[in-house]
Parts: structure tokens; sequence; C-alpha cells
């Protein structure tokens, strides 16, 4: 994947793209199925490295993960005690999913794990699942008395606790939901707020104890996973660029197919509705407990808006904070200290390149405020992704919604969600090079 990428701006954006599958249901049902004693069958898996990072590391821990074609593997497990002790590092690369997940799963089992990252991941915080884990019985280290990767997970003998979280995440409470079906006893995890619920929904399907008793609070108790096959929805999260193209980019009109309709993941709809994009949602049946959707947005003159993030609005801030840039008036964001520790401090890395367009930004400690109506500059500008896929596309985004031909530095991040995102954008209309 090449390092640097141009896009043309101006062009409007027509037709229907596919997603990719759900990153987030991805690596979830890869890990359930490594759970579960039988073969499972995954298709139109998330195509990027995190989830190829998920899958390398179920395969160092003794699961037999065999490709079954193009976006589809066959995952045979032999239940929780086929897991075996890993002879080197688990790689889990960019993705903190992979990370936290899976000491989740490995504090389950007797035998030493070592997590490691890249240099984004090792400065990522930790203890949220750490702590947790401790409290269940597992032994836990890692950099810093345990805020920082690696970790060393040396694991077995759990017992349910009750865990109040101080922070809502959905990689910490799906840790916990694996670690849970291992231990002895009632796991509970309360969150300040919700998160994605995934893990229930999928586990839930599958048969597992897992009871979502309230938005805000999962009980877990010992059991299995049955083997199960599953074609997982599109990526709401990578959607939500081309939602944004088609609300920026005048002359748009484009269909999202077979994108996962989680009430919990497409809330960045409801803002680009508010905002004055025409937004529709077609309802297209469920799967393993997921509704499915079909998006449909056309491109209207934006106005700014208040945006709060929340669990159906986080990964989606940085191309909502395109959206602004190019409506009248300005765009506040609150709520969102979590961006600052994603795959880059996201509220500094937004500031930088929005300034890029000529916008007014304020960054704040949980936010930013922007100014709107980018100035169009005379020379397109020049963006860094920050090694970030979700920054090099928002500015991808930007790009297409500007003048004159824009260049993104960094382009090869994008290979950690949405390896194809260039040739999707391209068979819109987008003019890529
Ligand atoms: C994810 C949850 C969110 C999200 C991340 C994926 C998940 O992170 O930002 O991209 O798959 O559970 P947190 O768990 O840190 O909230």
């Amino acid at each position: 994947m090449s390092d640097r990428i141009g896009i043309r701006g101006g062009a409007p954006l027509t037709g229907t793209v596919r997603l990719p599958g759900c990153k987030g249901v991805s690596h979830r049902a890869a890990v359930a199925a490594a759970l579960a004693d039988g073969t499972s069958e995954i298709a139109n898996l998330a195509p990027g490295q995190d989830v190829a990072c998920t899958l390398a590391v179920l395969r160092a821990l003794g699961v037999t993960v065999a490709d079954a074609g193009p976006g589809r593997v066959r995952i045979t497990g032999r239940g929780p005690d086929g897991l075996g002790e890993p002879t080197g590092v688990l790689d889990c690369g960019n993705s903190g999913t992979t990370m936290r997940v899976v000491a989740g799963l490995a504090a389950g089992r007797p035998f030493l794990s070592v997590l490691a990252g890249d240099d984004s991941l090792t400065r990522r915080p930790m203890a949220r699942v750490v702590g947790p884990l401790r409290a269940m019985g597992a032994h836990v280290d890692g950099r810093d008395g345990g805020r920082f990767a690696p970790l060393v997970v040396r694991g077995g003998g759990l017992r349910g606790v009750r865990h109040e979280l101080e922070v809502a995440s959905g990689q910490v409470k799906t840790a916990l939901v694996f670690a849970g079906l291992q231990a002895d006893g009632v796991t509970e995890i309360v969150e300040p707020a919700p998160s994605r619920d995934h893990t229930e929904r999928l586990l839930r399907a599958l048969g597992a104890p897992v009871e979502t008793v309230d938005p805000r609070t999962t009980q877990v108790r010992a059991g299995g996973v049955t083997a199960f096959d599953l074609e997982v929805p599109g990526d709401p999260s990578s959607a939500a660029f081309f939602a944004v193209a088609a609300a920026v980019v005048p002359g748009s009109h484009v269909v999202l197919e077979g994108v996962l309709g989680n009430p919990g993941r497409i809330g960045y709809l409801d803002v680009l509705a508010e905002m004055g994009a025409a937004v529709t949602v077609h309802d297209r049946g469920e799967r393993a407990g997921e509704p499915v959707v079909d998006v449909e947005v056309a491109a209207r003159s934006l106005r700014g808006t208040r945006i709060r993030s929340h669990e159906g609005i986080v990964d989606e801030l940085p191309v909502l904070a395109v959206a602004a840039a190019f409506a009248d008036g300005p765009t506040e964001i609150v709520d969102a200290a979590e961006l600052r520790v994603k795959e880059s401090d996201r509220i500094t890395t937004l500031a930088t390149e929005l300034a890029r367009l000529g916008v007014a930004v304020e960054a704040r400690p949980d936010g930013l405020v922007i100014g709107g109506r980018a100035a169009r500059p005379a020379e397109a500008p020049v963006f860094e992704s920050h090694g970030d896929h979700r920054i090099a596309m928002a500015a991808a985004v930007a790009a297409a919604a500007g003048t004159g031909r824009s260049e993104i530095r960094g382009w090869d991040a994008v290979a950690v969600s949405y390896p194809g995102f260039d040739a999707d954008l391209a068979r819109l209309g987008g003019v890529v090079g």
C-alpha cells in the first residue's frame, strides 16, 4: 500500500458501496469461535491488519484458523482448555481491541501470555483492563505497574466479581465477558455509560450465559460457546466516511449496503441528519442478533451543531469533524476526552489537519470547536495521517470535498481497518490519483 495518495476534490459521489465487515464484530466473532468446541465459519470478515492480528494471536494460542476464500475464515476451537501456552510474544500490532480482548481471554488460562504492540498501542491506557482482571484473580502486569503494554498475563483460577468500571469501554467489557465465561461464579460489569454491545448480542445468540441486566450492566456466568456460521454485517464506522462524503460533496447521492445497524453504532447518522444531510435508513433484517440496514445519504448544505460523544459516536468523530468544517456555523464536540487515547491523540491531530482547510479550530481537553465553512484555500492542502487510519480517511473525505488535488501522507495507516477505501471511493466517482 502506498504511503501517500492524491485526491482531486469536487467530483460528486454517486452509486452503491457494500462495506467490508464490521471490525468490532469480526474481532469478537473470531475470539468466540476460538473458545467454541468445533468449527465456525465467518464470512465478510473485516479485511484490515487489526483483525489479522487477532487471527494471528489466536493461532499462536493453538487455534486452527484456515483461510476459506476472500474475506472468509474457518476457525476450529477445542473449548477454552484447547488453548495452549504461546511460545512467543503475541503481537497485537496497532489494535487496542486485540490487546484488551485477548488479555481477557488469556486471563482465564493457566499459562503465560505476553502481549505487545506497535508504538501507538504501547502508549494507550491498559490499567482499565489490567485492574479488573487482577480483581478476578489473574496475575497481570505491564510497563509502569500495569498501565501500559507490553502486558504479561498468567491466568487461571478466576472468580467472578462485580466490576464498577471508571471508563465505558466496549473493549474492556468484552475482555471481562470472555474472562467471566471462564470464571467461577457471577461476573458483573457496571459501566458509567453504555458501550457497544456486540459481544453480548453474539454470545447470547450462541447460547452463552451472558445477560444484559440494563444498558450499563452485564452479567456473565461460566459457560461455553457453540460453534457457529456468521456473515459479518458491514462496518458502520467505515460507512461513516462515505456517509459524510456524500453529505458534503455537492451533487452526491450514495447508498451504503448491508451495514451493521446496531443503534449503538449508527448514532452519527442522526448527527448528519440534524446538520441537514438527507439520510434514510432502510431495515434489511437481522444477523446473529444484530440489525442490518442500508443507508442512503444525499448532499445538502450543512449547518453546525453540538455533538456529544457517546457509544455510538466515537470512532466517527474524526469524519464528523470534517462535516463540521464544511458546514455553516460552528460545531462543538463535547465529552470526547477518549479521543485523546485512540490510535493518535485525535483532538490534537484533528485540530492540526482541519486547520489546513482554513477553518478556525479550538482544541479543548475533551473536545473541539470547529469554526465551519472551510475557506477552500487556493492551494489544496497536504494532509498527514499521523499513523492513524481514521485521520487518514477523514482527510480523504476533506480532500474529496475541497478543490484541487490534495495529498494525504501516511496513507498506509488505512490498512489497519479499510485497505480498499480508495478503490471504493473511486468506484463512487471520487478522483483518486
Ligand atoms: C471498540 C470500542 C471502542 C472503539 C474502538 C473499538 C470495540 O473503544 O473506539 O475502535 O471494538 O469494542 P473503547 O473500548 O476504548 O471505548
